[in-house]
């Protein structure tokens, strides 16, 4: 028989053993580095220009980032941060390379969900980010998922559970208890607003003088800092269930949300939220938050059933959060919650199948306008990823037969430029609002 004291002891023993087995499979030159892009991918695939137009214009101005010369050729290779550099300096036929960015408006966000496992929601959400950060954009990501499957794709490993949503959730139990208190304290004729006590184990963490800053780390990307997670913070699910108990007028859904209202308008430029596979506390602060919601699903009958069911449960979680509509200071939140735009998009799709071509054409019929034009194909150089998770952006064209390289970009490309089509209203929409 077995009981949680023998568990408890196989994870004592696994404890001790896993900074050793963590220097059997890691080493420090394994970390993750993102690599220089030569100047046709700089002209053609991030510029969109001729590449000899471009090449003109820098052999023109030597004031402009050179890039470097690798031995196997006459290509110049450029990092990022130069690109971002030539970005923000040169015009190209009197047009700027800068993204659209609509003035004095926050960030948009977006949440990448479906409670339907490997239905390729940390694919698209790594290769949104990756795609963004190449068009010019400054990226946030949030990885609610304690798999850390994107976390561990941009190259965080090491991460303390205080750092992670569940930090960001238990910060905003302490702090919106605080404000709750003060209102009560301050209500006239001491009316019969309750006080609540946190027991000292959630006050003593320090959480709550965290700074907003404190949850945003860097990743190997200039342009992309991450709000990681890690396996401890599925713990969130279980501590938020308690954290409502505590405080039952405390609206847990809304922690992410104020959390990414403190962070000023101008600092990012897109917000991806990574969903875990299931409808719970972090995937209800996801979604609260977002702006935008896309649903990737694979091409089977069987991702079809699982995504319908995810939308009814959905819709069933949101309408339930409407008794929160008087608890919180009036304009901090809207109840109903009301996204800007909702999509599905196809995953893992395989143009020569017969099968998916007709769950193609199932899905545009169920979900109409709301389906997006572009799936992403199945492809190998996904699949092919090393130790860590690498997009098709980060992997080197001369790693694979060139044609797989470019169909899998295109592909990729394709449902990012949709994609961006969709943020663009919505954003526009959004300051029009302001
Ligand atoms: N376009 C694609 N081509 C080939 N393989 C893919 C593609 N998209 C996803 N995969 C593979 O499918 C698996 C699941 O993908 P992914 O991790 O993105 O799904 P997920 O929805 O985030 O899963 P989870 O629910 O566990 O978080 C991974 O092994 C991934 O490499
Ligand atoms: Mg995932």
């Amino acid at each position: 028989m077995y009981t949680h004291t023998d568990l408890a002891r196989l994870q004592a023993q696994s404890l001790k053993m896993q900074g050793w087995i963590r220097q059997q499979t890691y080493s420090p030159e394994n970390e993750k580095k993102l690599r220089r892009f030569s100047s046709w991918e700089v002209g053609e695939l991030i510029f969109k220009v001729n590449q000899s137009t471009l090449r003109g214009r820098l052999a023109a101005d030597p004031s402009l980032p050179q890039g470097l010369v690798e031995e196997d050729g006459r290509q110049r290779w450029y990092t990022l941060e130069e690109i971002n550099a030539i970005r923000r300096r040169l015009k190209v036929n009197r047009q700027s390379l800068m993204p659209y960015r609509p003035q004095n408006t926050r960030a948009i966000r977006a949440a990448i969900a479906n409670f339907k496992g490997g239905a390729g929601k940390s694919t698209v959400a790594l290769h949104f980010a990756h795609a963004a950060a190449l068009d010019g954009y400054r990226v946030l990501v949030v990885d609610f998922d304690p798999q850390a499957t994107l976390s561990h794709s941009m190259g965080l490993t090491d991460v303390a559970e205080e750092y992670t949503v569940w930090g960001i959730m238990a910060r905003d139990l302490i702090r919106e208890t605080e404000r709750m208190n003060a209102a009560a304290t301050g209500a006239e004729s001491g009316a019969a607003l309750p006080r609540r006590k946190l027991p000292a184990a959630i006050t003593d963490m320090g959480l709550g003088d965290l700074r907003v800053t404190d949850f945003i780390k860097p990743t190997c990307w200039p342009t992309i800092d991450i709000v990681p997670s890690c396996a401890n913070a599925a713990f969130v699910e279980f501590a938020s269930a308690q954290y409502r108990h505590l405080n039952p007028e405390w609206s847990f859904f809304a922690a992410v949300s104020r959390y990414l209202d403190a962070i000023p308008a101008d600092a990012y430029d897109l917000i991806l939220f990574d969903c875990p596979p299931a409808i719970g506390y972090q995937s209800m602060n996801a979604v609260f938050a977002a702006d935008v919601l896309y649903i990737p699903s694979g091409p089977g009958y069987w991702e079809y059933d699982s995504t319908t069911s995810f939308i009814g449960q959905l819709a069933e979680a949101l309408e339930d959060l409407s008794r929160f509509s008087n608890l919180v200071p009036a304009g901090t939140l809207k109840l109903p919650k009301a996204f800007r735009d909702v999509r599905f998009l196809l995953t893992r799709y395989e143009p020569g199948n017969d099968l998916h071509r007709a769950m193609r054409q199932a899905f545009i019929k169920v979900f109409e306008d709301r389906m997006t034009e572009h799936p992403i194909e199945m492809t190998r150089a996904v699949e092919q990823s090393g130790r860590f998770l690498s997009s098709i952006y980060e992997t080197d064209y001369r790693e694979m037969t060139r044609e797989t390289w470019r169909r899998a970009r295109a592909s990729f490309d394709r449902a990012y430029e949709e994609f961006r089509g969709h943020l663009t209203v919505a954003w526009k929409a959004m300051e029009a609002e302001k």
